[in-house]
């Protein structure tokens, strides 16, 4: 049967359709009882391994064919969980836009993971009209809080150890709050936590072919299943980790 005609590379759609295989291409909720959501870690790093400038300014690592794979990746998925580092550094959308043609509403719902609510007021995702932010903390209600609470921001109180936020419990609100699949871009703190509790399930990243060094990005773990395509100059693979 010859493939649908998606208008974007061959190379691109195989990627894409390794991702859509493990998402089980559904978006919206899961017929299961409290389920977690399917998660998918992305990055971009240098040859050398850096996702970051030493001091925390962002690099600029994806060539434009790969860019706009992350925003296929991120429309492929009902939410986008960043650290609070990276809000604070690179004042992430986190929207889908480099696409040619608009996805259908809803935008994946924007998240992140911080545990005292350090989210600047002023961040651009609060001013976003379609999509407010998904903040997880710990804190007890107060005046951040507050403040976050009337910029349109939902709040999620969860435990936390002393890694950070407890993954476990960040994941069962996403699931009980309708969220099947989550996209997690970063940055390295965060990929490392979930990484290392095993809660995801596969992983795309864009290396390019910049030597540049800088704040270290997670090691590539060993995969199961892995398929990397040329993007121009960058190179992606995709691959699942051991469940
Ligand atoms: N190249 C790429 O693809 C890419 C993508 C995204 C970001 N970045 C870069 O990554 C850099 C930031 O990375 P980062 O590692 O410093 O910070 P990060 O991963 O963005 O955020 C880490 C922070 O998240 C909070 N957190 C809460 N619970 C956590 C948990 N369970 N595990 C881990 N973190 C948790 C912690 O702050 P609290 O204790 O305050 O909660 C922690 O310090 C930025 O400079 C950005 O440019 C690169």
């Amino acid at each position: 049967m010859t493939p649908p005609e998606t208008g974007f590379p061959a190379f691109e759609d195989r990627i894409m359709a390794a991702v859509l295989g493990v998402l089980g291409m559904r978006r919206g909720p899961r017929t299961r009882r409290d389920p977690l959501p399917v998660v998918t870690l992305s990055w971009a790093q240098s040859a050398s391994g850096a996702i970051a400038r030493e001091d925390g300014t962002p690099l600029l690592l994806s060539g434009p064919e790969s860019m706009t794979l992350t925003h296929r990746l991120r429309a492929a998925h009902d939410a986008i969980l960043v650290g609070i580092q990276t809000v604070l550094n690179d004042d992430p959308l986190l929207s889908v836009r480099l696409l040619p043609s608009p996805p259908p509403p809803p935008q994946p719902q924007p998240a992140v993971l911080d545990s005292h609510l350090r989210f600047p007021p002023g961040a651009r995702l609060l001013a976003r009209q379609d999509r407010k932010p998904w903040i997880f903390h710990s804190e007890a209600s107060g005046e951040k809080a507050d403040a976050l609470q009337e910029r349109g921001a939902r709040l999620f109180r969860v435990s936390r150890g002393p890694g950070g936020l407890d993954l476990y419990e960040v994941l069962q609100s996403l699931g009980a709050a309708g969220i099947s699949s989550l996209m997690v871009e970063g940055g390295g703190r965060v990929l490392r936590a979930f990484m290392s509790a095993g809660f995801a399930e596969q992983v795309v990243v864009t290396v390019s072919p910049s030597t540049v060094h800088g704040m270290p990005g997670p090691d590539l773990p060993g995969l199961v299943e892995s398929l990397t395509e040329a993007y121009g100059a960058d190179s992606v693979t995709w691959g699942t980790l051991n469940p």
